[in-house]
């Protein structure tokens, strides 16, 4: 159980993020729900949190600014007098075949998944370092293990996230701090519905289990790092893929 425990999941509005919320609030955590884009769909994220049994709030950020992810942990210490769990879960597609891939789409996509994740840990690990303890899960891809043609920029940025996780992991662990990583495989979300059909065909035949994973089976993987149970494990990367990348 969470109770008591002050969790921050960004890109919450939606998807795997919506997913990971629901789950640690339902342990009993208070859940800040992080946006970007629209706050509509955070407020539902927390309605949704709040008819499970849970409650929480909503925070607008975005995590590729180094300040704002600096304002934001200062305002959530500053509100809830402590913050216990870190989900970095915000992350962009910009996806192309490396010749037609612009600068743009490249440095976009590094500044979100990979960039956000070292500016929330920068600032919050502070904090996580003062109460000498903390959980941080970061939400990285199959595709940072193993490559995705027409992915080069988003596979770098899940892979370097890997590297990001084990060295963070390594930097506070003597203080009780754990770092895992979460490698999603092909999950139903909003991110992955315009995929052509065919493709998704293909992703799920690369699966062992032969079909796509849903949001709720990657956030309970999160909400297991998240707790006690999972006080001996850091510097891990735990795919939840159906058997993707055996
Ligand atoms: P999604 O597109 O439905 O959700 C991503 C969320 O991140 C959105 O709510 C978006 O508003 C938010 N976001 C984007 N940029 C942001 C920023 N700068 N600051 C704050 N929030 C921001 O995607 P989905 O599928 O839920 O993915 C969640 C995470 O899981 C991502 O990191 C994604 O790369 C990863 N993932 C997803 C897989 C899938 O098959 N759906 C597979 C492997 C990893």
């Amino acid at each position: 159980m969470l109770k008591g425990k002050i969790a921050l999941v960004t890109g919450a509005g939606r998807g795997i993020g919506r997913a990971v919320a629901l789950a640690l609030g339902k342990q009993g955590a208070f859940v800040v729900v992080n946006y970007n884009g629209s706050e509509e769909k955070a407020k539902e994220t927390l309605s949704l949190v709040k008819e499970a049994g849970g409650d929480g709030a909503v925070y607008g950020c975005n995590v590729a600014d180094f300040a704002a992810c600096g304002e934001m942990a200062a305002a959530l210490v500053k509100e809830y007098g402590h913050i216990d769990i870190l989900v970095n879960n915000a992350g962009i597609t910009r996806d192309n075949l490396l010749m037609k891939m612009s600068e743009e789409d490249f440095d976009q996509v590094m500044d979100v998944n990979l960039k956000g994740c070292f500016n929330t840990m920068r600032h919050f690990s502070r904090q996580f370092l003062k109460q000498r303890g903390g959980k941080i899960i970061n939400i990285s891809s199959v595709s940072g293990v193993i490559g995705n043609a027409g992915q080069a920029n988003y596979c770098a940025s899940k892979a370097g996230l890997i590297g990001l996780t084990k060295s963070v992991a390594r930097e506070l662990g003597s203080r009780g701090i754990t770092v895992n990583a979460v490698a999603p495989g092909f999950i139903e979300t909003e991110m992955t519905a315009g995929l052509p059909e065919g493709v998704k065909e293909a992703l799920m035949g690369q699966t062992i289990l032969k079909r796509a994973g849903r949001a709720e089976e990657v956030a309970q993987a999160v909400a297991f790092l998240a707790s006690e149970g999972a006080d001996y494990i850091t510097g891990q990367v735990i795919s939840v893929d159906g058997g993707m990348a055996v």
